[in-house]
């Protein structure tokens, strides 16, 4: 079942000035209630002008968007709706945190769509089960945690709101590795609970390859493609005109199959490239 649709969405910045910008071209697409779609594109593509067309932060300049089959822009009943169903978490969401606990500021979201303070409390609480808050966390100053933890408070403030789409600005941003992936998973283990459309920006393409059932490519205020993570990412040549690359292990096993061409191409994961070279090695030990 389709639960967003982009239509023929156009936006410029800076009209009228010699900085004018086609921000948006013409983009069309639509995403399957329960998806994960990770968008992807060389900085200033667009991505992030996108994604805020998607709760009416910025409206099109002609387009439209469709949320459950309704122009989220109609009127200001519309709009108040796609702001409570489309959870925008912003890049760098930390800047934005500002109460006294991190529980303060994860109610703040469900607060503002007017739940009763028992179902506010409760939401917190689950939200900082997802990010893996304890009461101890939630009773701290959000400026008192490390980045990692800043990061995790902001986003389980979006998802106390338990948006129906919950769209993450480059998420994992200038964390460690191992805050990318603890992060991630927490996105993922919210999704699973939950059976919420997710969309994620993202430079990483090992990150989105993990994850994404389909992925969009921006390339200069364009859709450039839109496919499952077998599809984009086996267009190596494509994408490097794009100014993009291919998950590392999809890099490598190219790079192999060079010399092997008998590996299996399919990789975009470590996790497929250690299953396909140790398939690999048994069957040499084999002949
Ligand atoms: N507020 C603004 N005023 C003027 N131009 C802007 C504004 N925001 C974005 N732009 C321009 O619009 C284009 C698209 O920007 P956008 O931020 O959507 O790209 P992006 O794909 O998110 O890039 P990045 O990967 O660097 O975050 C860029 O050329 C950018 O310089
Ligand atoms: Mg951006």
């Amino acid at each position: 079942m389709v639960i967003l649709e982009v239509k023929n969405v156009s936006y410029g910045y800076s009209h009228g000035t010699p900085f004018e910008i086609a921000a948006l071209r013409d983009v069309s697409f639509s995403v399957e209630k329960g998806e994960l779609v990770g968008i992807i594109g060389h900085t200033g593509s667009g991505k992030s002008t996108l994604i805020k067309m998607l709760n009416s932060l910025l409206k099109p300049e002609s387009g439209q968007v469709l949320l459950n089959g309704k122009d989220i822009n109609t009127d200001k009943a519309s709009i108040k709706e796609a702001r409570s169903k489309v959870g925008l978490c912003f890049q760098y969401p930390e800047y934005q945190l500002f109460e006294e606990t991190c529980a303060k500021d994860i109610a703040f979201g469900p607060k503002n769509m007017g739940l009763s303070e028992d179902e506010v409390r409760q939401r917190v609480l689950r939200a900082a089960e997802f990010v893996g808050f304890n009461k101890e966390l939630l009773n701290r100053s959000p400026f008192d945690l490390s980045g990692g933890q800043k990061r995790r408070c902001a986003i389980a403030g979006v998802m106390a709101m338990f948006p129906e789409i919950l769209v993450l600005d480059e998420p994992v941003a200038g964390l460690d590795p191992a805050g990318r992936r603890e992060l991630m998973s927490m996105i993922e283990n919210y999704r699973k609970a939950t059976g919420a459309t997710v969309m994620i920006v993202s430079h990483s393409m090992d990150d989105i390859a993990r994850i994404a059932d389909r992925i969009l490519v921006m390339n200069k205020g364009s859709l450039a493609e839109s496919g499952t993570v077998k599809e984009i990412f086996s267009k190596t040549d494509k994408l490097i005109e794009m100014g993009l690359s291919v998950p590392a292990a999809t890099s490598l096993i190219n790079k192999l199959r060079l010399k092997l061409p008998e590996l299996d191409a399919d990789v975009y994961t470590t996790e497929d490239a250690a299953r396909i070279l140790a398939a690999f090695y048994k069957r040499r030990k084999e002949q």
